[in-house]
């Protein structure tokens, strides 16, 4: 992995798709301009149309020719992540790339569609979802294909209460985010042990960007009607965040470059993980605990329906 790896070592990906959630904001944004750049299709997975419509417009702008579908995605309903799959199984074919990009941070406890807490629903309940339902077009794709799941360095301070997944006794913002992230990297490391053990040529890696100047950091505020502390958080993110384009940068190494292997994580290599160039890097002990990551993808199954048909059992472990 080189030190200093940028946009410019990604391949040509003409006669690609790629889809990205959460690609009108921040480093979803960042990455679906850089994968049209590229030369791929671009399937933007959005909530909300105007704000898809504007970001695609931002993108034609900035990159001639750029092939760009902006797709309804809801992942806070399991009904809209149904009607995605079927949209994009009916019009785009084979994926090369899937980008579980899509994210809320800290936000007070609300519930999903499904009766879900939202971080963990739209984090992760969501894109266990997306990721089952589009297996099939991953696999269909000729050659390697990639699912790329982004977490964050707060995963490191997660732990998941399979007693109180959804907050109901005990609701923090910061923990049921923390939950949410590691839950991001224990699904990506288990996706990636059961496509081995079924001889899928497709690779599950995580990645996390660091800390990036985003939209991220105002949605709870703005939901708490605290004008404060959306201001606070906007000074720090002009004096320690990193760009969108710097952040996105693990998700791009990630879901392109050829020294990747399944059940990596890619994240910054500056101080703290924080910010800089996309490195292989480590995650907590928590993330790879294969009881854990077990029974969270049984609970994911039930929870959400999907069943992934991936039914060779991975190698035992007892952690
Ligand atoms: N920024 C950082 O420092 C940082 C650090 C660690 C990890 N991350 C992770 O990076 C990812 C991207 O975040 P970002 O920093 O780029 O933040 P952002 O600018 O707020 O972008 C988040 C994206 O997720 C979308 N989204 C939220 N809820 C959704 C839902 N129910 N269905 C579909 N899409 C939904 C947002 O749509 P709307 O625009 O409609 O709200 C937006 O497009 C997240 O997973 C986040 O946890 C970010």
């Amino acid at each position: 992995m080189t030190e200093t790896w940028t946009t410019d070592e990604m391949p040509d990906l003409a006669g690609e798709t790629v889809v990205v959630t959460g690609a009108n904001s921040g480093i979803g944004l960042e990455a679906a301009r850089a994968f049209a750049r590229a030369g791929a299709l671009v399937v933007m997975a959005c909530r909300n149309e105007e704000r898809a419509a504007a970001a695609a417009g931002a993108i034609r702008a900035d990159v001639a020719g750029a092939s760009l579908a902006v797709e309804k995605l809801d992942l806070a309903a399991l009904a809209s992540v149904r009607a995605f799959a079927d949209r994009v199984d009916a019009a785009y074919g084979e994926i090369r790339v899937l980008c579980n990009n899509a994210g809320v941070m800290a936000v007070p406890r609300r519930e999903t569609a499904d009766g879900f807490e939202t971080q963990f629903g739209v984090n992760h309940l969501g894109h266990y979802a997306l990721t089952g339902l589009l297996l099939p077009r991953l696999i269909d794709a000729s050659g390697e294909s990639r699912v790329v799941t982004q977490s964050s360095g707060v995963h490191e301070v997660g732990t998941v209460d399979f007693e109180d997944l959804m907050g109901e006794r005990d609701y923090g913002k910061w923990d049921a985010y923390a939950q949410s992230k590691l839950a991001n990297l224990l699904f990506a490391y288990e996706l990636d042990r059961r496509l081995r053990a079924n001889d899928v040529d497709v690779l599950s890696v995580g990645c996390h960007p660091g800390y990036a100047d985003t939209n991220l950091q105002q949605r709870g505020p703005e939901m708490e009607g605290s004008t404060l502390r959306g201001a606070a958080m906007r000074v720090a993110n002009s004096l320690l965040a990193q760009s969108p384009t710097r952040g996105a940068l693990p998700m791009l190494y990630a879901a392109t470059a050829p020294d990747v292997e399944g059940g990596d994580y890619v994240g910054p290599d500056g101080p703290l993980g924080m910010r800089g160039h996309p490195e292989r890097v480590a995650s907590s002990g928590a993330s790879h605990s294969r009881r854990d990551a077990r029974r969270l993808w049984a609970v994911s199954a039930d929870l959400t329906g999907v069943d992934y048909g991936l039914d060779r059992p991975t190698a035992a472990s007892a952690r």
